[in-house]
């Protein structure tokens, strides 16, 4: 967690080869975070295979531990949750520190509202910094008690120990954590707990619920729970991170020659923004062997080299790829023409500002783009070589390795550990596949 991203690592990148060959990234975050979840609160035992052995799942999965709950991982991608049911967890012996995961910290929040006892969550320095004012107003409507930091940042002081009741809440921004967040809560609750969003965001955790057993209620851009249910034990197949997937749709898009099969990954239709934006853009992407695994939809994704150009991003495809701008606003810097991106505010609340930060780093290798307040406007050309610092935000990390490929210099990456916070071993498996990228000793 925190110990392992303080430290340094840069990455020198570029330019590559085209890609080539069947690739599987590692398994979902969203899904990996919530297997835990559920699997801690479920009665009886459950599997789960595909797991994200990433800095942020183990985060969640080192929390549940410490708050009681046997879990063992048998291999790889493998883990064994003995559940203890919606009231046996026990309070933790310290502080809960969830390192870079807003998504532990922001859908633990809901949870730990419902518990007998107090916990304290904590992160590391960009969690530190991110809002949490937008779960604990909400957790407060229904009788929670917590306590934020200044700004309504971590840390979180959650008194356990309230009794908690549902509400109808309309969340003002689009956000799975914070939808999430209060449906978990709503286990706890008496009555129904009702949320309406403003745009339709991932739906693992209510797909995943039902998956336990537990019943909820989805009617367009409502869904609602009711407290006192029970969960029971199941086994998860966790499919790979479309999240991850992405940076390889994009390298393989923009460098000639590529063609590439990305296997077994999650195409949920809240995920896949990234495959219709970079379509729209003219990139090859087919979608084969389409199937359900456990409740979530899977496809083997080809992806072939295309001419990309640039377009306005359709505002209704923020939410469905709100993960996958930084490698976005790389295609846009390989393609022809312009393109603009709105509505998508969210982006400066992310593990760094992403169109601050992707905006400076895109200039410092001589592409022109404009930050706006809610985006970016970017024109299409050469992309040079030059030194980039990721902020310690993986996503930008691994956006400018796979801008390296193209480039007409080698691009050095800096503060590029937290790249093990979602994706452990993407520099052996971007080399496999033909990319140039190291991590200098
Ligand atoms: C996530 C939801 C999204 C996403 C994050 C994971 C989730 O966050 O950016 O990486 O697992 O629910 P927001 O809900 O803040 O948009």
């Amino acid at each position: 967690m925190s110990s392992q991203a303080s430290r340094s690592v840069t990455f020198r990148a570029g330019p590559g080869r085209p890609l080539q060959g069947r690739l599987r990234v590692p398994g979902d975050k969203s899904i990996s975070h919530r297997s835990i979840m559920l699997g801690s609160l479920a009665e009886g035992t459950t599997e789960v295979s595909g797991f994200l052995e990433g800095e942020d799942s183990l985060a969640t999965l080192a929390a549940f531990r410490a708050m009681g709950v046997d879990i063992q991982r048998p291999g790889t991608g493998e883990v064994r949750i003995r559940g203890v049911g919606l009231h046996g967890l026990q309070a933790p012996a310290a502080t809960l520190d969830l390192g870079n995961s807003g998504t532990s910290m922001r859908l633990m929040a809901g949870l730990m509202a419902g518990q007998a006892f107090d916990t304290r969550l904590i992160g590391d320095a960009s969690l530190t910094r991110r809002p949490m004012d937008r779960v604990a107003k909400p957790l407060r409507l229904m009788g929670a008690l917590i306590d934020t930091a200044d700004r309504g940042c971590p840390p979180l002081h959650i008194h356990g120990g309230q009794r908690l009741h549902g509400i109808a809440y309309a969340t003002p921004m689009a956000s799975a954590q914070v939808k999430s967040c209060l449906l978990l809560a709503g286990l706890y609750a008496e009555g129904t707990t009702r949320i309406t969003e403003p745009a339709p965001t991932r739906d693992h955790t209510e797909r995943m619920l039902r998956g336990f057993g537990y019943a909820v209620e989805v009617d367009g851009l409502v869904s609602a729970v009711q407290g006192g249910g029970r969960l029971r034990a199941t086994a998860i197949d966790v499919p790979a991170d479309i999240s991850s997937a992405a940076f390889f749709m994009v390298a393989a898009s923009i460098i000639p020659g590529s063609d590439i099969v990305l296997e077994h990954v999650g195409i949920n239709p809240t995920r896949t923004g990234v495959i219709d934006i970079l379509r729209l853009m003219g990139g090859r992407l087919t979608l084969e062997n389409e199937r359900l695994v456990g409740g979530e939809p899977v496809a083997d994704i080809r992806v072939q080299a295309a001419r990309l150009r640039g377009i306005d991003i359709p505002e209704s495809l923020v939410p469905l790829a709100i993960d996958e701008f930084p490698a976005l606003f790389v295609a846009a810097a390989a393609a022809e023409g312009t393109t603009r991106l709105r509505g998508a505010e969210e982006l400066r609340v992310k593990e760094s500002d992403r169109i601050q930060v992707m905006a400076d780093n895109l200039r410092a290798v001589g592409v022109r783009a404009q930050p706006t307040p809610d985006g970016m406007v970017i024109e299409g050309g050469a992309i040079g070589g030059g030194r980039v610092d990721s902020h310690g935000d993986h996503r930008i990390a691994m956006s400018f390795a796979v801008a390296a490929q193209l480039s007409t210099g080698t691009i050095e990456i800096t503060d590029c550990a937290n790249v093990a916070t979602s994706f452990p071993g993407f520099v052996p498996l971007g080399t496999a596949a033909g990319m140039a990228v190291v991590e200098l000793p």
